[in-house]
C-alpha cells in the first residue's frame, strides 16, 4: 500500500464556531494539523483581544484529550478597532492575525469593515505589530455579480490597500480564480494566499448542474474549470507563497437545506485527505508537504511543526452525516468515498 509521511500540516484558515458544537467540530482538525488560524466571524464578532483569549480557552478545553492542537486567534476589524486594541493583541501572544471582511461578504460580516480607509490607524498598527491581515477579497456591492465579486475587489480595493500599506503583511484568503492566482503572484513578498480544498477539487458545475447541492454552496462561491485549473496549477507548483487554508465552514444540515441555505463547506473531517486526492491527481504528491506544511509557517515567521502524520492510499466511506450539537451536519462527500485516509484516523459512527 502507498504511504505518504509529512510533517504535521496546519490550517491557515478554518471555522470551528462556538458553545456546544465545538466540540463536535474541533476533534476533526486537532486529528490533523498542528495549528490552525482561528477565524472571528462568531455571533457577536471576536473583536477585542479579551473575546479573543476566552474563545481560545474554550477551543482549548474543547480539544480531545492529550491533543497538542494549537488555536491562532484572529479580530475582527471593523470601522472602528482601534490602533491599541491591535496593539494589545499583538502583546498577547495568542493573537496572530486581524481579519478584514466586508461588511456583508459573508457569514456573520454585518459588523465588517464598509469603507477599508477607515481603517487606516488599525492597519497601520498591524504592520507596526507585525501581525497579519487576513482578507475576504470579495466586492460587496449588491449589483456586482457574484462571479465577478473577487476579481473586481482585486483591483479595485486590494491593489490600493497594498500600496497605501507598505509594510502590511497581507494573506488573500480562500482563492477561487485565475485572476487571483495572478494578483498574488505578481504581487510582493509581503502578499500570501490560501487555497481551500473544494476549490482545488471542484468548480460551478459541482454546484449548479444536474440539480443544487447546498453542500458545494460556499462564499467566495465555485467559479469556472479554467480558475480551479489555475489554482491546481499555483499549488503544485511549490510557490511558497501558496498555502493550506481549508475555510471548514460548519452549518448545521437544517441550515445548509434550506430554502435561502447558509454558505460554508464542512470539510475539517477528511481535509488533509482532500488535499492528497488534488494534489495526487495532479501527479504532484511529492510537492504537497510544502504546502500543507512548510509555506504557511513560514510566511507567518513561526516554526514548522516538529511531529509528522502518514497518509495511506486507502480509499474510505464518508457517513452521510455527522453529530452537531442536538443535530447533524453532512460534510463534504458525504456518503461517498474519499481515496486517501489518515493512518490514525477512526470516523466516528454514521449519525443518521
Ligand atoms: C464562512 C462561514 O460560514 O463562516 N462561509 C463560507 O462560505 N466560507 C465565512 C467565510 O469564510 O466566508
Ligand atoms: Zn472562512
Amino acid at each position: 500500500m502507498e504511504t505518504l509521511t509529512l510533517t504535521r500540516p496546519d490550517d491557515w484558515h478554518l471555522h470551528l464556531r462556538d458553545g456546544v458544537v465545538l466540540k463536535d467540530v474541533v476533534h476533526w482538525s486537532a486529528a490533523r494539523f498542528g495549528r490552525a488560524i482561528i477565524m472571528p466571524n462568531l455571533v457577536p464578532p471576536v473583536t477585542t483581544t479579551e473575546m479573543a483569549g476566552a474563545y481560545r480557552e474554550r477551543i482549548l478545553a474543547a480539544r480531545p484529550e492529550g491533543s497538542a492542537f494549537e488555536p491562532l486567534m484572529t479580530l475582527y476589524l471593523t470601522d472602528n478597532t482601534p490602533a491599541e486594541e491591535i496593539e494589545r493583541a499583538a502583546a498577547s501572544g495568542f493573537i496572530h492575525a486581524v481579519k478584514l471582511y466586508p461588511a456583508g461578504a459573508t457569514t456573520n460580516s454585518d459588523s465588517g469593515v464598509t469603507d477599508i480607509r477607515r481603517c487606516d490607524n488599525a492597519l497601520a498598527a498591524i504592520a507596526e505589530h507585525d501581525l497579519t491581515l487576513c482578507i475576504h477579497g470579495e466586492v460587496t456591492r449588491p449589483e456586482t455579480d457574484i462571479f465577478d465579486r473577487e476579481a473586481i475587489f482585486l483591483e479595485e480595493r486590494l491593489a490600493p490597500l497594498l500600496a497605501r500599506h507598505t509594510h502590511l503583511r497581507v494573506v488573500l484568503e480562500h482563492l477561487t480564480t485565475a485572476a487571483a492566482v495572478d494578483f498574488v503572484r505578481q504581487g510582493p513578498e509581503r502578499l500570501g494566499a490560501t487555497i481551500t480544498p473544494q476549490h482545488l477539487l471542484m468548480n460551478r458545475n459541482d454546484l449548479l448542474a444536474g440539480g443544487v447541492r447546498p453542500h458545494h454552496y460556499c462564499l467566495p462561491i465555485l467559479k469556472r474549470e479554467r480558475d480551479r485549473e489555475a489554482l491546481i496549477d499555483i499549488a503544485t507548483s511549490g510557490h511558497p507563497r501558496f498555502f493550506l487554508g481549508t475555510d471548514s465552514a460548519p452549518h448545521a444540515r437544517h441550515a445548509k437545506e434550506n430554502a435561502c441555505g447558509c454558505a460554508g463547506i464542512f470539510s475539517a473531517p477528511l481535509a488533509i485527505e482532500l488535499y492528497a486526492e488534488a494534489f495526487d491527481q495532479a501527479g504532484a504528491l511529492g510537492r504537497l508537504e510544502g504546502f500543507a506544511s512548510h509555506f504557511g509557517a513560514d510566511f507567518y515567521g513561526l516554526p514548522r511543526n516538529g511531529d509528522r502524520i502518514t497518509l495511506q492510499r486507502q480509499p474510505r466511506p464518508i457517513p452521510k452525516a455527522l453529530p452537531y450539537g442536538d443535530g447533524h451536519i453532512v460534510p463534504l462527500r458525504a456518503g461517498e468515498e474519499i481515496a486517501w485516509s489518515l493512518t490514525d484516523d477512526t470516523l466516528a459512527p454514521e449519525a443518521s
